[in-house]
């Protein structure tokens, strides 16, 4: 069978160096491996309120970086979810087949709702949206980065629940997570996420930051008390971050970078690790500020929605003729 990729990252933050490592990259090497559907969830970036300008602007960025960093629109279709209809209703279709309490323990909705007064129903049913998104067009295979996990994992018994309940309709995707780089912690705490939400700006690196703030946010990244630069996520959590991303960004296997800096401080290190990360930006961000503010970007968009709502308007159809809603 060949394979099926889709995977999306929201237009909810600037894009930082996690999405990139845990899902971005992932997509780039993927088109090699079969056929390709990269979207951008903004109806999952409206769960939490946004200011439209920003959202608007933040989602032609993501679609220009989708292709600054290699995903091929010739190839592949990129398109915004909110110009394909079917997302929606399936997602509604998929709230009937989702149950209150499998709901209710998403780690994610815990943690974006707590403490929170009213919080949006759909940042609740936000999962039964992202099955939906998933299931539409037969993916396979799904690649995120770890948070998503319980997602994928709701996604895939609500498929299964369907299919027993009204016969084969979907098909039932496998989550893809990295080994290495599938949770690129903060910089400033190793013991949480790195995210563009975090309100400390040196604890994430930006895909557009400027080479001289990719220094300084490294040079003030946290280490751990011993000086060696070794992986061991129990006892050297920050430094074996830091591993991880010079390990993606170099293409050097872990132990290879350990290697590499034997006998080395930390200094010495993070210099390095600045100078690969920047000099993999930077054709990543030259071919996003030739895209972004281009017609290009929107006959991609568009030509990208047209591709996605042909695969996704049948699959809607079989699931509602499954179901027993009228079709004309
Ligand atoms: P989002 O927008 O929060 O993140 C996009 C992707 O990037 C990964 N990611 C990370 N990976 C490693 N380290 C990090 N620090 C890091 N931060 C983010 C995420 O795991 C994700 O893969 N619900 C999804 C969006 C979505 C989706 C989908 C994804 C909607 N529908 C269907 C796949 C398929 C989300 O909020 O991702």
């Amino acid at each position: 069978m060949t394979k099926r990729f889709l995977s999306g990252i929201k237009p909810s933050g600037d894009l930082n160096i996690g999405g990139y490592i845990g899902a971005l990259r992932q997509f780039v090497q993927l088109q090699e491996e079969g056929e390709c559907f990269f979207f951008i969830p903004d109806l999952h970036a409206i769960t939490v309120a946004q200011d439209p300008k920003e959202l608007r602007e933040r989602s032609r960025q993501l679609a220009a970086f989708y292709i600054a960093a290699g995903i091929d629109p010739e190839r592949n279709a990129i398109f915004m979810q909110s110009h394909v209809p079917a997302h929606a209703e399936l997602g509604w279709i998929m709230e009937t087949q989702a149950h209150f309490g499998e709901m209710s323990r998403m780690t994610q909705f815990k943690d974006k709702s707590a403490g929170k007064d009213n919080v949006s129903a759909a940042l609740f049913t936000y999962p039964a949206l992202m099955a939906a998104d998933i299931l539409l067009y037969g993916a396979t295979h799904v690649p995120v980065g770890d948070d998503q996990k319980q997602h994928l994992e709701l996604t895939r018994d609500l498929a299964t629940r369907f299919n027993n309940r009204y016969g084969k309709t979907f098909v039932v995707p496998e989550p893809m997570i990295q080994e290495v780089g599938a949770r690129v912690m903060g910089l400033d705490d190793p013991s949480s996420k790195m995210s563009k939400s975090n309100p400390n700006a040196s604890s994430y690196i930006l895909l557009l930051d400027e080479p001289k703030l990719i220094r300084k946010k490294f040079s003030r990244a946290v280490t751990d008390s011993d000086m060696s630069v070794r992986y061991d996520w129990e006892t050297k959590p920050a430094v074996s971050n830091l591993i991880e991303i010079f390990s993606v960004f170099s293409g050097m296997g872990i132990g290879e970078v350990e290697k590499h800096f034997e006998g080395q401080g930390y200094g010495n290190f993070k210099k390095e690790l600045a100078e690969v990360v920047v000099e993999k930006l930077d054709p990543i961000q030259q071919k996003y500020a030739e895209i972004v503010h281009s017609e290009e970007l929107d006959r991609i968009l568009r030509r990208g929605a047209e591709q996605a709502a042909q695969v996704a308007n049948e699959t809607l159809r079989s699931a509602k003729d499954a179901m027993g809603l009228l079709l004309l």
